[in-house]
C-alpha cells in the first residue's frame, strides 16, 4: 500500500478532477468531497462555480479554469496546488470529448474531428499524469483513475473516434501502471455504460440511440446515472485499492462481463 494512501485523509489532501465542473465528473466530485479530500475541479467551463457549490455546502474544494491538453495550464495550476501546502494524493482523468459528438458512420469522420477527439481524450489524460506523477511520488505515492467506457470492450458503431480514444485509455491504464508502481502509484480505470449525465441528457440523438439499447441489454434493466459511478471512485482513491493496478472496472449494470 503506498504511504499517501495509508494515510488518513483528511482536507489537506487533494484530488483533482478533470472534467468535474458538470455531470460524471461532478459526481465524482461530490463524492471525493464527501469522502473528506480537498477537491480541485479542472474544466474548461464551469470550475469555479462548481467549486463554489461544494463549498457552500462545507466542503473543501478550489476550481481552476483549464484545459487539460495544455501543458501550461497544468504548470500553473499544480504550482497553485503545491504552493497551497496540501499534499496532492490523486487524479481523476475524467475530461473527455463524448457528449457533445455527433453520430457518425467511420466514413464521415474527419482527420481534424480524428485528431481533437484523441487529443483531449487520450493526450488529456497522459499529459495530466507526466505533470501529476512526480509530485504524487514525491509525496510518497497516490492514486490515478482514468474514465474509460464500455464502447471499446462491446465495440460500438457511430463514433469510431470515441470508441478507440477510450481503448486506448484503457491500454494506457496499463502501461502507466507497469511505469509507476515503483513509485507508490497505482493506476486503474473505471469503464461506465451509457449514462444519463448533464451532457447526454443535452443529446437528444445520444439518448434516443443508446438509452434503450443500453438499459435492455444490462442485467440491471435500468438507466445508469451518474451517482451509480460514484463509489467505484472513491474505493479506487481509498487505502482499499492500494494493491491493485492496471485494472479496469466495469461499472454498467451486467451488461458486459470481464
Ligand atoms: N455519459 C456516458 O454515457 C459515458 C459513458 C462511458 C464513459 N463516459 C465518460 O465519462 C466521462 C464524463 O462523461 P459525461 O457524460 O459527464 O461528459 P460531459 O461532456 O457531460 O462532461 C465532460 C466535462 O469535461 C469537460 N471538458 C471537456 N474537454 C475538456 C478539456 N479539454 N479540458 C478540461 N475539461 C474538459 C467539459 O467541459 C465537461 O464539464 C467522460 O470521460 C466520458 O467519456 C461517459
Amino acid at each position: 500500500m503506498n504511504q499517501s494512501n495509508s494515510e488518513t485523509k483528511n482536507s489537506d489532501h487533494v484530488v483533482i478532477v478533470t472534467g468535474g465542473a458538470r455531470g460524471i465528473g461532478n459526481a465524482f466530485a461530490q463524492r471525493l468531497a464527501e469522502d473528506g479530500f480537498h477537491v480541485a475541479i479542472v474544466d474548461t467551463q464551469g470550475a469555479n462555480q462548481s467549486a463554489q457549490a461544494l463549498q457552500h455546502a462545507g466542503f473543501s474544494a478550489a476550481g481552476y479554469s483549464a484545459n487539460v491538453t495544455h501543458a501550461s495550464d497544468w504548470d500553473a495550476l499544480l504550482k497553485d496546488i503545491v504552493s497551497s501546502g496540501k499534499a496532492l494524493h490523486g487524479l481523476v482523468n475524467n475530461a473527455a470529448m463524448f457528449a457533445s459528438l455527433d453520430m457518425q458512420s467511420f466514413e464521415q469522420v474527419t482527420r481534424e474531428e480524428w485528431m481533437q477527439v484523441m487529443e483531449v481524450n487520450t493526450y488529456g489524460p497522459f499529459l495530466a499524469t507526466q505533470k501529476v506523477a512526480p509530485i504524487l511520488a514525491a509525496n510518497g505515492g497516490g492514486s490515478i483513475v482514468n474514465i474509460a467506457s464500455t464502447s471499446p470492450l462491446k465495440g460500438v458503431t457511430g463514433m469510431p473516434h470515441y470508441v478507440c480514444s477510450k481503448g486506448a485509455v484503457i491500454a494506457m491504464t496499463r502501461t502507466l501502471a507497469r511505469e509507476l508502481g515503483d513509485r507508490g502509484i497505482n493506476v486503474n480505470a473505471v469503464a461506465p455504460g451509457f449514462t444519463l449525465s448533464e451532457g447526454i441528457m443535452l443529446n437528444t440523438e445520444h439518448v434516443e440511440k443508446f438509452r434503450d439499447i443500453g438499459k435492455n441489454a444490462r442485467a440491471m434493466k435500468r438507466d445508469q446515472l451518474p451517482r451509480d459511478l460514484q463509489g467505484a471512485v472513491s474505493f479506487l482513491m481509498s487505502p482499499d485499492s492500494g494493491f491493485m493496478t492496471g485494472q479496469t472496472l466495469v461499472v454498467d449494470g451486467g451488461a458486459y462481463f470481464v
